[in-house]
């Protein structure tokens, strides 16, 4: 077996973000690893990461210096098709999962554990996990829960598996919770706090904090030594995500307040698709420049 020498893994920890460089716009080459993403709370610096399902999406995100990429169950309703993210399986998850890994060479790639493959326990949690990192290659997982994924979050951490945590709307509730802002209220206030610190305490390397007041989220990101990540939860989080298809504008219909969309892809998709029907409708494609002899 190859041995890295000393002389290497130093070269390697310089040209990453830890020897000081900002997550975002540092010039790290390697892979980034959650003690990046530790550091950076540490720094008090902000972070941004972007969901992705596919290698070439994935390619443009990494290109574009995004340091941290979930590859969320979301994918349920903006990659694959269904009205919500309960159906998507852990082979799905798995096989995205892979896609993006492939994609990238410097984001931490996040993979989330889909509704149905943690919830028997901690040994369910750890299998399933074990195949997003095994199979796929992601350098952490995502679940739904503080207190009430406690167990799981503890087996996977002292497995050497970093987690995520998730809480507020969590979407795989949807049947329980509907789509609903979460912590409202003083006693809603205190459970959530009382699962960031679980959650934390269990090891969890972040928490995102999804449709939660943003007054909480910031006294919640305040308490924690571990980086919140909100969506739809105010500006005192020290990381935002978004989900891309929302964030460029593919995502057809009305979109949540909480998201701002920097593109229009559905217009520009819509209108390359139309002028190619109509060149070829119409006979101006092909040309001679796009023939061959
Ligand atoms: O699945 C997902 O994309 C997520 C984000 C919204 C945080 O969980």
């Amino acid at each position: 077996m190859t041995q890295l020498s000393a002389a290497q893994k130093s070269a390697d920890a310089q040209r990453g973000p830890d020897s000081g460089k900002a997550l975002y716009g540092g010039k790290g080459t390697r892979r980034i690893t959650v003690r990046d993403i530790t550091a950076a709370k540490e720094r008090g610096e902000k972070w941004p990461m972007l969901t992705a399902y596919d290698a070439m999406t994935a390619s443009v995100f990494d290109e574009a210096g995004i340091p941290v990429m979930l590859v969320g169950d979301s994918a349920g309703n903006c990659h694959l098709g269904y009205e919500t993210t309960v159906p998507v399986t852990l082979d799905e998850m798995t096989m995205l999962s892979a896609a993006v890994v492939r994609g990238t060479s410097r984001a931490l790639i996040v993979g989330d554990l889909p509704f149905g493959s943690y919830q028997e326990g901690a040994v369910q949690a750890l299998r399933s996990a074990t195949r997003l990192v095994k199979e796929a290659g992601v350098g952490a997982v995502k679940l739904e829960g503080g207190e009430r994924s406690l167990a799981q979050t503890e087996l996977l951490v002292q497995s050497g598996i970093p987690v995520m945590s998730h809480l507020g709307l969590t979407p795989q509730s949807v049947n329980t919770m509907g789509y609903r802002v979460q912590g409202r209220g003083e006693e809603a206030a205190h459970r959530l706090l009382r699962d960031a610190k679980a959650a934390q305490d269990a090891g969890a390397f972040a928490v995102v904090l999804e449709l939660v007041p943003a007054d909480l989220a910031a006294e919640v990101t305040r308490s924690l030594h571990i980086p919140t990540v909100g969506i739809g939860a105010g500006a005192e989080c020290d990381a935002q995500v978004l989900v891309w298809t929302d964030m460029l504008g593919l995502t057809g219909g009305k979109m949540p307040r909480f998201v701002k969309q920097y593109a229009d892809l559905r217009g520009v998709m819509a209108g390359a698709a139309r002028a190619f029907a109509e060149d070829v409708v119409g006979g101006t494609f092909p040309t001679e420049e796009h023939s061959v002899r």
